[in-house]
């Protein structure tokens, strides 16, 4: 179980230390626990947190090794400062930066290419699932925005219907299983050779202290990406520990 947090464009610096300071004074363990920082908290915060369970990521990379791109930042700079993984793909940054899941794709490429795992995010809007085409706009994000040669032990995949971000709206537990056996299901044939069990599958949009536990249990379910409640280490602990929970279970 993987129990990440999407930070996004917050908290300020001051807030984001005694945030982290939080988060690392618990253990969940067997959990992994990832925080997707907004870039200039990478350098800070591995220092603080040293040789914690925790991991570090950046929230997108470049699709370039380097050059003139104002504004963005390279695979090699995320590494290079302290995040071991990048999130790709984010809904967010497909509607506000015009991103395609073959841009997706090439970033990808460049940020396993300079040692960073992956974790690529995938949803439909509520039109397109209003419209029924749901399955269908995911499934072609996902074969479109995974590298065929990725490794399948350097790739985590989050399910987050756009909807459900930042709303408060879950996807309904039936919905949330029937997607994630989809995804599940083409995985092996969006990746040559890559047995669809090894790739964790998270859910995102709206994931708090009080339905954690539910989504957790569900099939082909494996954590969970978090924004909102990621910010409240109280809230983001109960989440992790709901993730450990389950996993006792299983
Ligand atoms: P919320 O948990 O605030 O809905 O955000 C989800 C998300 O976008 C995580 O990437």
């Amino acid at each position: 179980m993987i129990v990440a947090a999407n930070w996004k464009m917050n908290p300020s610096f001051d807030a984001a230390g005694r945030l982290v300071a939080g988060l690392d004074a618990c253990s969940f363990q067997p959990v992994k626990r990832i925080l997707f920082l907004p870039h200039p908290y990478l350098v800070p915060l591995s220092v603080r947190l040293g040789q914690s369970e925790i991991r570090l990521g950046g929230q997108d990379c470049h699709q370039d090794a380097a050059g003139a791109h104002t504004g963005d930042v390279s695979a090699a700079m995320l590494r290079d400062c302290g995040a071991s993984i990048v999130l790709l793909g984010h809904s967010e940054r497909r509607a506000n930066h015009g991103e395609t899941s073959e841009l997706v794709a090439a970033k990808a490429r460049q940020a396993l290419a300079h040692g960073l795992d992956v974790m690529i995010c995938l949803g439909e809007t509520l039109g397109e699932r209003e419209a029924g085409k749901a399955e269908q706009v995911v499934i072609d994000q996902l074969r479109i925005s995974v590298p065929d040669d990725t490794p399948h032990d350097r790739l985590m995949i989050a399910y987050e219907p756009v909807w459900a971000i930042g709303t408060g709206e879950v996807a309904s537990l039936d919905d949330i299983v029937a997607m994630h056996n989809a995804i599940a299901s083409e995985l092996p044939k969006s990746q040559e050779g890559v047995a669809a069990a090894k790739v964790p599958v998270v859910y995102g949009g709206s994931v708090n202290a009080e339905n954690a536990a539910a989504i957790f249990a569900l099939d082909n379910v494996y954590g969970g990406l978090v924004g909102g409640a990621s910010l409240d280490a109280e809230a983001f602990g109960s989440i992790c520990d709901s993730a450990r929970t389950q996993m006792s279970k299983s």
